[in-house]
């Protein structure tokens, strides 16, 4: 991977190839949700959170600690990894269950708070950026990767439900859960990840708020279908409207 510039933080060059963007606190159901979307639409996915998760297990690998930015910077440029459907590889190795522990979310959480990891992870989730559109889910994907979206959804849920999500989802697993450890975790994800200087988790100006509280991740998906067809036609209405004028 390249080393990126502060260049690269302008909008992608493909307007025309619609994104949609649903940012939100972890255990929201976003990656869920986003996926769905993404397979109704016949669209790329892009889950930024699980690069973040590779580039700390990675860390963890190769023995570089949390609090050597430069360390995790040269990693994350020499990161060799490869996505297909639900499974993801590092150096060659399927790493899809490692990374999905709490441990690695944590880690995660904790070398985003670098704007040089941050910088040097950006060209990556850009060229997800493909025919005939994407969905990508994370924290910052309407406000600082893909400004130009035609969609934002800023997905949330109360931090009790969003425990309790991710309880089950553990529980199904077969892996070992405490309630209130996993609340407590959330709760301070969401005060890291908001709390940063550098792209801090909240919903930007022009991004619609979905609270999933009390719905159904099917209500959910159509919900974010339903915003998506309205952007489309109100978008082909204004271009018709102007070739009109
Ligand atoms: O979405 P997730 O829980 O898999 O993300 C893990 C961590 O990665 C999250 O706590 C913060 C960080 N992250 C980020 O800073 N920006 C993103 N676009 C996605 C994730």
């Amino acid at each position: 991977m390249m080393m990126t510039s502060p260049a690269s933080l302008t909008p992608h060059p493909s307007p025309e190839i619609p994104v949609i963007a649903i940012d939100g606190p972890s255990a929201s159901g976003k990656g869920t949700v986003a996926q769905l979307v993404a397979q109704a639409l016949n669209f790329h996915y892009l889950d930024s959170g699980a690069l973040y998760r590779l580039l700390a297990l990675a860390a963890g690998r190769h023995g570089v600690s949390f609090d050597e930015e430069e360390g995790l910077v040269r990693l994350a440029e020499g990161l060799v990894i490869r996505f297909e459907g639900n499974e993801v590889w590092l150096d060659g190795a399927q790493v899809g269950d490692a990374i999905r522990t709490e441990e690695c979310g944590n880690g995660a959480s904790r070398i985003a708070t670098y704007p040089r990891v941050r910088a040097a992870l950006l060209d990556l989730q850009r060229a997800f950026h493909k025919s005939p559109g994407l969905v990508a889910d994370g924290r910052d994907m309407g406000s600082v990767v893909f400004p130009g979206a035609m969609l934002k959804i800023f997905l949330t849920a109360s931090a009790e439900v969003r425990a309790d999500r991710r309880y089950k989802q553990l529980k199904e697993k077969g892996m070992h859960a405490n309630i209130r450890q996993i609340l407590h975790d959330i709760r301070q994800r969401d005060e890291r990840d908001s709390a940063r200087s550098v792209a801090p988790l909240q919903k930007c100006a022009d991004a619609s708020l979905l609270d999933t509280s009390s719905m159904t991740i099917v209500e959910a998906v159509d919900e974010v279908l339903t915003r998506f067809k309205q952007v489309r036609v109100r978008i082909g209405a204004s271009s018709s409207n102007s070739f009109v004028g």
